[in-house]
């Protein structure tokens, strides 16, 4: 009988390199995040949400007159059809944002006036370079739509679940001023503009996390980008990726409902003690503090106002605390643990948390499916066959 060798496995994926990007980095280590080699405090401080996508697509900060430009393409297609609205109505009310939305973005793709014909994605593989440069074009055209309308889906979405009429888009706002604008139909105060515009900026990349490589599995099978961002949706939805962020608060207010600041340390360990988790801390890259969650730490202290603040109060507590039992493990707060201390007190509903992380994530799902596009390869992993029975009898179903 052969021997076979067994391969070494990387559950996971961990440590794995399998492309190179320059979109985003992190360094776990020491706690950096860099889009396009520029530190996020730089660009949660100066930037805006469109300047950072415009950084992440195109690999450069924009003039002022291609952000001028930029911004009004944005904004030229925020307004979603019709049809799609009328689509979203009818799902049932109960509908959690994120499916609504990658529900949405999937009867878009038919309203693009640039839909693409299946076989178009294979000049990605050959050897016309205009072809290929077109396709690209095409593309990122479509992303950039998917981008300006993101905010819209999700608004909508909030409006129809509560009964109330859909809100259009304002000219004159900035992207994360409408976002605001459409969820409640009144234009936000600019302190309230600028944090969504800080978390926009925050979330929109982070290295090659779950729902950055659905995107790119997708993106490399040579398909539209719909496909690839519709994916890459269900992917964020996840506890462990996105959907942290609605968990924390509801971890924060269950201590609230116990005690509050005085029962953190008693909650937590009742937790540890049955391998919980607590929501929002831990990563798999960073083993130091998260940079974005100290910038979100800032602002969550700074609007938390009466009974939000215990909850923000319970929050610091919890930090100190779980830092002192698993710092040593290299886990601290991630970006999720204060942005929905955020989000609450901008007065956006917990289940809809998730869904800006999308609104701001979709900028670098499109900019590293670009890149990955530029030497496009279909991704198709091995998983090793552990039972190495290649003449098992198909035994007859009466048999059985
Ligand atoms: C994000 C996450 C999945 C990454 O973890 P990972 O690299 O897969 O690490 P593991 O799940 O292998 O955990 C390693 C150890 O740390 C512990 N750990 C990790 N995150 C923890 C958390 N949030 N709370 C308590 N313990 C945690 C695990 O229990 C494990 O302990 P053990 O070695 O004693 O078994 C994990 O930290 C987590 O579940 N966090 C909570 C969810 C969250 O906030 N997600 C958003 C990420 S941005």
């Amino acid at each position: 009988m052969s021997t076979v060798q067994v391969p070494e496995i990387k559950k996971g994926l961990e440590g794995v390199y399998f492309t190179v990007s320059n979109v985003s980095a992190i360094n776990g280590q020491e706690g950096r995040l860099v889009y396009r080699g520029i530190p996020i405090e730089a660009l949660a401080e100066h930037s805006s949400f469109e300047e950072t996508s415009f950084l992440l697509i195109e690999g450069r900060l924009p003039r002022r007159d291609e952000l001028e430009t930029f911004v009004q393409t944005l904004r030229r297609n925020m307004d979603v059809p019709g049809q799609v609205i009328d689509a979203l109505k009818k799902l049932p009310r109960s509908t959690h944002p994120m499916d609504a939305l990658r529900f949405g973005v999937s009867a878009l793709v038919g309203f693009d006036a640039e839909v693409m014909d299946p076989r178009e994605g294979l000049a990605l593989m050959g050897k016309d370079e205009e072809a290929r440069r077109a396709y690209w074009e095409k593309g990122k055209r479509m992303g950039i739509r998917l981008i300006a309308k993101f905010p819209t889906l999700v608004a909508a979405w909030h409006r129809i679940r509560q009964g109330l009429p859909v809100v259009d888009p304002l000219p004159d706002l900035s992207h994360a001023g409408n976002f605001l604008y459409m969820m409640f139909g009144e234009k936000p105060t600019p302190t309230a503009e600028r944090v969504m515009d800080v978390a926009l900026i925050l979330h929109a990349a982070h290295g090659m996390n779950a729902s950055t490589f659905t995107a790119i599995v997708i993106a490399s099978t040579a398909v539209d980008m719909y496909s690839a961002i519709a994916g890459a949706i269900g992917a964020l939805k996840g506890p462990l990726h996105g959907g942290a962020n609605q968990l924390v608060l509801a971890q924060l207010r269950e201590i609230q409902a116990r005690g509050g600041v005085s029962r953190v340390e008693e909650w937590l360990e009742e937790l540890l003690s049955r391998k919980g988790r607590v929501m929002g801390f831990g990563h798999r890259v960073y083993k130091a503090y998260d940079p974005r969650a100290r910038i979100l730490k800032k602002w969550a202290g700074e609007l938390a106002k009466e009974k939000e603040r215990e909850l923000y109060e319970i929050a610091v507590k919890l930090e100190e605390i779980n830092i002192q039992k698993l710092g040593e493990k290299g886990i601290f707060p991630n970006v999720d643990f204060y942005s929905g201390l955020v989000y609450g007190a901008l007065g956006i509903p917990t289940e809809f948390f998730t869904p800006i992380f999308a609104v701001a994530r979709v900028s670098g799902w499109v900019a590293d499916v670009l890149e990955y596009w530029k030497e496009n390869r279909l991704i198709r992993p091995r998983a090793w066959y552990s039972d190495q029975v290649w003449d098992r009898p198909y035994v007859p179903i009466d048999e059985r």
